[in-house]
């Protein structure tokens, strides 16, 4: 599919394709975003477990946060009423590290960057597409995973977006998560980010959060009933909360990448990859 095939739901704005919510005047408006120091920038490429890890955020006892709707999503003048606002914004976005407001970087805002395996989120990714009436249409995996690779999609290459944030993997402001340590230990990484967020938070804490309220069912179950309270993460962030949920799995591309893509995607992935020292958590 060509970007002229797509051109009805998406926009290129600084080179990237952008959902047409994301217009080209709010795009433009970023450069006067206000951060304030306390802010908490939620950051990922589309479908790496944002929700998640916003909803662990959301369920840190005494947090005092509030949650936004993505930045390049949301009107920025609502951001500047949360200004008066005395809980800590949390605000997630999908920008890489090149496109993020200035301002943000200049008051070193804490930034929560989450990553996922490249195949496991192309497959969620193209589900997505499928499902969303705001997305283009899009027959076949075949099909989806040629844009994918191309970074014809909605916020560019995973490769460029990856690359923008390993570049400042050191910053002191900087935290990332893997969605496969979330998997394999979740309470592991929460205790990472109340350390970073500078939270007490007791082991049992820990474990109430977990067992309450983040685990993939009780998010689905949450976003499934009729009546979803709007300060809640998955009201927040999405407007068709049922099109989030899907698997909550790893592993799942191995049912849809046949051997030749596999092997298309390793070799582009090995060349894009040479020198980040992220890529080992991917190796399958
Ligand atoms: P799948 O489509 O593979 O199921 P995002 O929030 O960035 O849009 O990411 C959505 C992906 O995260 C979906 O992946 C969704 O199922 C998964 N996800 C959301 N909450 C989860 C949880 N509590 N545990 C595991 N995966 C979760």
């Amino acid at each position: 599919m060509s970007f002229q095939n797509q051109s009805s739901v998406l926009h290129k704005f600084k080179g990237i394709l952008f959902s047409t919510m994301s217009s080209e005047e709010l795009l433009n408006s970023l450069d006067f975003f206000n951060a304030r120091e306390d802010d908490v920038f939620l950051v990922s490429y589309p479908k790496s477990g944002t929700h998640w890890i916003a909803e662990v955020i959301g369920n840190i006892p005494n947090a005092q946060i509030s949650l936004t709707s993505p930045i390049e999503l949301g009107d920025i003048s609502k951001f500047d009423e949360l200004k008066m606002n005395c809980k800590r914004r949390v605000i997630p976005t999908h920008l890489s590290y090149n496109m993020l407001p200035v301002n943000i970087k200049q008051k070193q805002c804490k930034i929560i960057y989450i990553i996922r395996n490249p195949k496991d989120t192309a497959v969620s990714l193209f589900h997505y597409y499928r499902d969303n009436p705001n997305l283009p249409g899009i027959e076949t995996w075949a099909a989806f995973f040629e844009l994918f690779l191309r970074g014809d999609v909605v916020y560019g290459s995973w490769f460029d977006h990856v690359l923008s944030w390993e570049e400042h993997k050191n910053d002191k402001n900087i935290l990332i998560i893997f969605y496969e340590e979330m998997k394999r230990d979740l309470s592991k990484s929460i205790k990472k980010i109340t350390t970073f967020l500078g939270i007490n938070v007791s082991d049992s804490e820990i474990s109430k959060i977990i067992a309450r309220k983040t685990s993939f069912s009780e998010m689905k179950n949450n976003a499934a009933k009729e009546n979803c309270d709007p300060n809640h993460t998955i009201c927040a962030l999405t407007s068709n909360r049922n099109l989030v949920f899907r698997k909550g799995a790893v592993g799942d591309w191995i049912n849809y990448f046949t051997a030749k893509q596999r092997r298309v995607f390793d070799e582009l992935f090995t060349e894009k990859m040479k020198h980040s020292e992220l890529a080992r958590h991917f190796e399958d």
